[in-house]
């Protein structure tokens, strides 16, 4: 957990990189990014995570790849934030962030979420073993079966992992709106820890009913996909973020008003936009303070991307 020492490390040094890419002259991380409990534990995580599909999919031995992504987490560690979520089927990238906070010498100060995809006993505890070495650590925070793959078998590797200490928490994933009733339906009948699925201004699905049960149950939710893979930007191209938004929910930004949007669910515990840019870091930094919309306010962001 930061302590008020890095805190206001973090402000300085967000200062410090904002003025390296000639970001807003005022950007001011002086408020402290939010935290929200897990509810099974109590332990608190920052609001604002970070996604590694595709962004941190590049050879760890290409420098030149290498360096904005050490950038990125530079920024995302100085700000205070710590959810990292990855998986072994983006490509590279759980050795490429294995290797950012093994090299960065972060291993405490994030929380490393990884996922198993695999079928099978074997399939699933081989797929396993191998994220501990891809990630370069003894203890994975998060490991969530991805898409519901092998839900049953892979669940039941995970608890075991669990009490062994070597796994912290366990959860479930998926991407698609279609899948939301099945996720449902394993939250309803199988203990765990975190759920993680899609939801935006786009894809509001999750307010019916996953949202509320997950409140309602006590599970940790992460969200994906908060940008719709970066498509929401299109249809803000060229529009400034409007005056009331700036002034009420102090956001300089589309993406921040879009994080904004996800956050205003007290059910949502962090949510894990992707970049490979140091700058989009910092801009999604910012969202993590400051006042998160009401019902009024979420509308209106809602109709301004509809
Ligand atoms: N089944 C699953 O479990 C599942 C499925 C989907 C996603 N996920 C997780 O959720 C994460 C997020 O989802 P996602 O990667 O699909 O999409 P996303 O976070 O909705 O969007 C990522 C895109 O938004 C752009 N972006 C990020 N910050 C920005 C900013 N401040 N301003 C403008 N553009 C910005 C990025 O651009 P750049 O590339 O230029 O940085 C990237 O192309 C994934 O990386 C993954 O960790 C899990």
């Amino acid at each position: 957990m930061p302590t008020r020492r890095d805190l206001l490390q973090a402000t300085g040094a967000l200062a410090g990189l904002a003025a390296c890419h000639a970001l807003w002259p005022s950007l001011a991380l002086a408020a402290e990014l939010a935290q929200r409990p897990i509810p099974s534990s109590g332990e608190r995580l920052p609001i604002i995570g970070l996604g590694t599909s595709q962004t941190f999919n590049v050879n760890p031995a290409d420098g030149a790849a290498m360096a904005p992504l050490r950038e990125v987490m530079q920024a995302f560690v100085q700000g205070g934030a710590r959810l990292i979520d990855t998986a072994p089927s983006y490509g590279d990238a759980e050795a490429v962030s294995g290797e950012l906070v093994h090299s960065g010498g972060l291993r405490d100060r994030v929380f490393l979420a990884t996922k198993v995809s695999a079928s099978g006993q074997l399939g699933g505890m081989q797929q396993i073993e191998q994220s501990f070495k891809a990630l370069q650590t003894e203890r994975i925070d998060l490991i969530q079966v991805h898409n519901l793959a092998d839900t049953t078998t892979n669940l039941g590797i995970l608890r075991a992992l669990k009490a062994q200490g070597r796994v912290r928490y366990i959860g479930v994933t998926h991407y698609l709106e279609s899948a939301h009733e099945r996720l449902l339906q394993v939250l309803q009948q199988e203990p765990v820890d975190f759920v993680q699925f899609n939801y935006s201004v786009s894809e509001r699905n999750a307010e019916k009913r996953l949202l509320p049960f997950c409140a309602d149950k006590g599970i940790a939710v992460l969200v994906n996909r908060a940008f719709d893979a970066g498509r929401l930007f299109a249809q803000v191209k060229g529009k400034p973020v409007p005056e009331w938004a700036q002034n009420e929910l102090q956001a300089s930004s589309w993406a921040q008003l879009l994080l904004k949007f996800v956050l205003a669910s007290p059910a949502v515990t962090t949510v894990i936009p992707a970049t490979s840019n140091p700058r989009y870091m910092l801009d999604n930094l910012l969202a993590g303070q400051g006042p998160m919309p009401d019902a009024g306010q979420r509308e209106r962001i809602a109709q301004a991307f509809a």
